[in-house]
C-alpha cells in the first residue's frame, strides 16, 4: 500500500491508471477508521482495479464553533487497517496543499442542503461538496463510495454529480451499527459510558419507528408522539432535529406514501450525533 501526500503525485498516478484504461474507486474519509469506513473499502475493493482511500479532516466543512481541532486522528492505525482490507493508496494531503493561500472557489448544492443538518451547520455541505469535487479531480475515480450514515451528504453528492455532469458513479452503502444499535461514528470516542447509554435512545427510537411503519403507521404526528418520550434520559439528549423526509428530495413530509427517511441529530454532552433509517409502509 502506497501513502501519497502530494496532490500532483496523486493526480499523475491516477491519470496514468486512466491512460491504461484501468478503473479507480475512491472512498473519501476523514480517518479514525471504524467498521463503517472499512465496509465501504471492502465494497470498493470489488468495484475496480485500484482502490484509493483519502484521509483528510476537511476544515471548510467545520463551522467556527465546531470540533475541527479535537476531531480524532490516528494515521498509523488507519494505515494498518486499510492495508488489511487491501487498499492500494492512502491519499492524505495536507491542509495547505488542499487550500493554498488565495483559495476562493466553492461549490454549493442548494435545495437538498437547506434542511436537516444544513439548518444548524450552514457552511457544512458547501465544504463537503467542494472537497469531494477536488478529490474527484485529484483521484479521477469512476466510482466513489459513501455511507448512508450521512444520508444528507450522500444525497447532496448525488445531486452534485448529476448537476455538474461529473463522470463518477456515487454509490451509497448501508449504515453499520454496533451490536446494540448505536450507529458507528468516529465521534463515539467522545462519549462517556453514561452518555453512550443515553445515545442509544436515538437508534432505539428509529427502530421503533421502523416497526410502527412496518405495521402500517403513515402519520408523522403519530410517529413523533410515540417516539418523543424515548429521548427523555439522563444524562440528557438535546435534539437538534427529528425529521421525516422524502428519501430523494429530503423535503419534510407529514404522511408516508413512498420511500421515506426518518433522520435524527442530537447533542449528547459535547458530542453531536446523527442517525437515520428507511421507513417502509407495506
Ligand atoms: P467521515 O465521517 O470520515 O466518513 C467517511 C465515510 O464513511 C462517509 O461516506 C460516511 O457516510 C461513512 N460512514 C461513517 N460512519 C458510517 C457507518 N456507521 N456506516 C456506514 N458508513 C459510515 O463523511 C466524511 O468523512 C466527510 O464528510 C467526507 C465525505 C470525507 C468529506 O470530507
Amino acid at each position: 500500500m502506497q501513502v501519497i501526500r502530494d496532490l500532483q503525485d496523486m493526480q499523475d498516478l491516477a491519470l496514468a491508471w486512466r491512460g491504461r484504461g484501468e478503473t479507480i474507486v475512491l472512498v473519501p474519509t476523514m480517518g479514525y477508521f471504524h467498521q463503517g469506513h472499512l465496509s465501504l473499502m471492502e465494497y470498493g475493493r470489488s468495484r475496480g482495479d485500484h482502490l484509493v482511500v483519502s484521509i483528510f479532516v476537511n476544515p471548510t466543512q467545520f463551522g467556527p464553533q465546531e470540533d475541527l481541532d479535537r476531531y480524532p486522528r490516528d494515521f498509523d492505525r488507519d494505515c494498518s487497517l486499510a492495508r488489511e482490507v487491501g487498499v492500494d493508496v492512502i491519499f492524505a494531503p495536507d491542509t495547505t496543499g488542499m487550500y493554498p493561500p488565495g483559495f476562493q472557489t466553492f461549490v454549493t448544492v442548494e435545495e437538498v442542503t437547506r434542511g436537516l443538518c444544513g439548518a444548524s451547520r450552514p457552511i457544512h455541505f458547501r465544504g463537503v461538496a467542494t472537497v469531494v469535487l477536488k478529490l474527484f479531480n485529484l483521484v479521477q475515480p469512476q466510482v466513489a463510495v459513501f455511507g448512508e450514515k450521512d444520508y444528507q451528504q450522500l444525497v447532496t453528492l448525488q445531486q452534485l454529480v448529476t448537476d455538474l455532469n461529473l463522470p463518477v458513479q456515487v454509490v451509497g452503502r448501508p449504515l453499520v451499527r454496533e451490536a446494540d444499535g448505536l450507529a458507528l461514528s468516529s465521534r463515539n470516542v467522545f462519549l462517556s459510558p453514561a452518555e453512550r447509554a443515553s445515545a442509544l435512545s436515538l437508534s432505539q427510537a428509529l427502530f421503533k419507528a421502523r416497526d410502527l411503519a412496518a405495521n402500517g403507521e403513515r402519520s408523522r404526528d403519530r410517529l413523533f408522539t410515540a417516539l418523543k418520550p424515548m429521548f427523555t434520559c439522563d444524562p440528557p439528549i438535546n435534539l437538534d432535529y427529528l425529521a421525516l423526509v422524502d428519501s430523494q428530495t429530503l423535503k419534510e413530509i407529514d404522511t408516508i406514501h413512498g420511500p421515506a427517511r426518518l433522520a435524527v441529530a442530537a447533542w449528547v454532552g459535547q458530542t453531536r450525533l446523527i442517525d437515520n433509517i428507511l421507513l417502509e409502509v407495506p
